[in-house]
């Protein structure tokens, strides 16, 4: 598909009005819509990326021209993440993508102690306690122990020499430092806050509700211990928080799928057929929260690529012994999961909506949620509350709304499918979701004598 190129100024630092006037002038003098080719969306001046104070701006299928998050600060880029890379492309063998990447990485490891991105976690969530006081001082330390070997070995050609992560020469000014815009918009997401205190209010609340199913003691506990882990960890820097969140949350869908897969090629269970094309279908809706926290720039330390992807294979494998032993034990910590993200997605937007207002929705998020594939969207509300939401996707606020409701909406599932009743919210939306589609002339026929013919 071709794509047509243009770009809009950028508008961060106008009045919004003028932002506004722009769009207007996109859309043509009397608002009328540009012309899509196809049902296709598009992203304007995507072939070469933005210039110096340059944005995108995308143009839904409707034909609505959409501003853009002027830049994307996630580390991955190209065929690390979705829409930039190529579609549908075939990777590399296991071990040549492996040590692609762990070159790259070790690099990053390098730079987090010789450039020290631990102080900058450090300022964001200062210590408290005497023990959090305590264990900074002794990691300032090793930081920098590792910082002097590295230079060591580095002076006897050891190690090649280490150079400071260069800005990307799209985004750089012309003294090579970062574009005033990218540090502006970059400063206004680091300004996001989050309670850890009033998101547990929020679950003390729904423990209290009616609906609350009380986990075994051993789910409760490890639930606990991750829910601890990512407040002690991810104090004052929200966007790390949901990364890590979002990169651990897939991983039950994986492990769900593997063993209806494994059940299936021992044949076993083929019932579970329809399930594997749900937990897909989250799956997916879980990878897009992913890219667009990485797009806010929530995977940019090496330490949180580090702690969450490990997490992630932990969790992978700890889901799939749940679910070998009891899909009920398994879903329920699903449950848990999703009902914590729901809350902590709840909590940030309440807290932040004005600055979230303020901000354009990241080329992510409009991909997804205005020209993404509406069927496998459509397969995450399970429960036939929503069967068509379409929500708006116009700012940042829309955005964190959007994956807020999602969550709700895997809540809901999950609960489904820990007490069974999933079978019948998809026998039921089977029947609501199809119109049946009769020969010129045939009668239709009863509901009842439909569902004994099915
Ligand atoms: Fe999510
Ligand atoms: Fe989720």
């Amino acid at each position: 598909m071709s794509l047509r190129t243009a770009r809009r100024p950028s508008t961060l630092a106008q009045p919004r009005r003028t932002r506004q006037a722009l769009l207007v002038l996109l859309q043509g003098q009397k608002g009328e819509k540009l012309p899509t080719e196809s049902y296709k969306s598009h992203l304007l001046s995507s072939q070469d990326g933005p210039g110096h104070g340059e944005c995108d701006v995308f143009i839904a299928p409707d034909g609505n021209v959409r501003e853009v998050l002027c830049y994307d600060y996630g580390f991955r880029s190209g065929f690390g993440r979705l829409y930039q890379g190529g579609d549908g492309e075939i990777p590399k063998g296991f071990f040549a993508l492996g040590w692609e990447n762990y070159r790259k990485e070790f690099k990053q490891l390098r730079r987090s102690f010789r450039y020290n991105e631990y102080s900058d976690i450090r300022n964001l969530n200062p210590p408290t306690t005497f023990l959090g006081r305590l264990s900074a001082s002794a990691g300032k330390k090793v930081v920098g122990g590792l910082a002097a070997l590295d230079r060591q070995l580095e002076d006897w050609s050891v190690l090649p020499r280490l150079t400071p992560q260069p800005v990307p020469a799209d985004i750089a000014g012309e003294d090579g430092e970062m574009h005033n815009d990218r540090q502006e918009i970059r400063s206004r997401l680091r300004d996001l806050q989050l309670d850890d205190e009033l998101v547990w209010k929020r679950e003390e609340a729904r423990e209290a509700s009616p609906e609350w199913v009380k986990a075994p003691w051993f789910i409760q506990a490890f639930y606990i211990l991750l829910c601890w882990g990512l407040d002690k960890l991810y104090a004052g820097r929200p966007l790390q928080r949901f990364w890590f969140l979002e990169t651990v949350a897939r991983m039950p869908y994986f492990s769900y799928i593997s063993m209806l897969h494994l059940y299936e090629s021992l044949g076993w269970w083929r019932a579970g057929a329809e399930l594997r094309r749900i937990h897909f279908a989250e799956e997916w809706n879980e990878l897009h929260h992913l890219q667009i926290m990485e797009s806010l720039g929530g995977d940019q330390y090496w330490v949180d690529r580090f702690l969450a992807q490990h997490a992630a294979v932990f969790y992978y494998w700890t889901v799939v012994l749940f679910f070998a032993i009891s899909p009920s034990w398994a879903y329920t910590f699903s449950e848990l999961v999703e009902g914590h993200a729901t809350d902590t997605y709840d909590e940030f937007v309440a807290q932040n909506a004005d600055k979230l207002k303020a901000l354009p929705p990241p080329r992510v998020a409009l991909e997804y949620y205005m020209a993404g594939d509406l069927y496998l969207f459509d397969e995450l509300q399970t429960t036939g509350t929503d069967p068509k939401r379409r929500p708006s996707c116009n700012s940042l606020y829309d955005v964190f709304r959007n994956i807020a409701d999602d969550e709700r909406e895997h809540v809901k599932t999950m609960t489904a499918c820990r007490d069974y009743s999933i079978v019948d919210d998809l026998a039921r939306k089977k029947l609501t979701s199809k119109e049946p589609t009769l020969p010129k002339g045939a009668t239709p026929v009863s509901s009842t004598t439909a569902s004994l013919v099915k």
